[in-house]
């Protein structure tokens, strides 16, 4: 791994990195969309009523940005097992290509990723249905609404428009005006 593992977050590692990084940045993922398509039986929601995570989808013609992280080898371990440990319901490891904006230098950066062999995996739905399980859904980890605008206003803020996490936006502020 020549002395440093860069690892890219879409989802709420981009808000809540609780590991240490040694520098990080916003970048670009090509062939892959973010989608509200992966259960959240242990986090934003239960096993009896499950939250809406993100995941990634591969996706021809689509590109997702997120932040990477620069990880030191070091603690690369320790890491890569508290994710494992935070991202319980399973998702896989994956390697990718990522392209840092600040640079535009493309890097090799590790992913993960829910598909449909993973068992709580919840697919696509209805956009309506899936803001509306969104913002009926709690677990552990808090709201999935909350998640959900934390993932808005760190998009936000790195100056991306996803429009499928718009279109959810606007469908939660649809019903709450109503
Ligand atoms: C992410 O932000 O990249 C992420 C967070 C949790 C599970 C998988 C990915």
């Amino acid at each position: 791994m020549d002395g440093e593992c860069w690892l890219f977050g879409y989802g709420s590692l981009i808000w809540r990195p609780d590991f240490p990084y040694l520098e990080r940045g916003p970048a670009r993922l090509t062939g892959w969309k973010r989608r509200f398509w992966q259960g959240s039986p242990d986090h934003r929601g239960t096993p009896d009523a499950p939250g809406r995570v993100v995941t990634l989808l591969p996706a021809e013609g689509h590109a997702v940005t997120g932040m990477a992280y620069r990880l030191a080898e070091h603690d690369l371990a320790e890491i890569l097992g508290t994710l494992d440990h935070r991202e319980k319901a399973g998702y896989a490891q994956h390697r990718i290509s990522i392209e840092l904006r600040h640079t535009s230098r493309v890097q090799s950066a590790l992913i993960y990723v829910a598909d449909e062999t993973n068992a709580d995996f919840a697919g696509e739905a209805p956009l309506v249905e899936i803001a509306e399980q969104i913002m009926r859904c709690e677990g552990p980890s808090g709201r999935n609404l909350d998640y959900l605008q934390k993932l808005h206003v760190a998009l936000a803020e790195l100056d991306v428009h996803d429009s499928h996490v718009q279109a959810l936006m606007q469908l939660v502020a649809d019903r709450s005006a109503t």
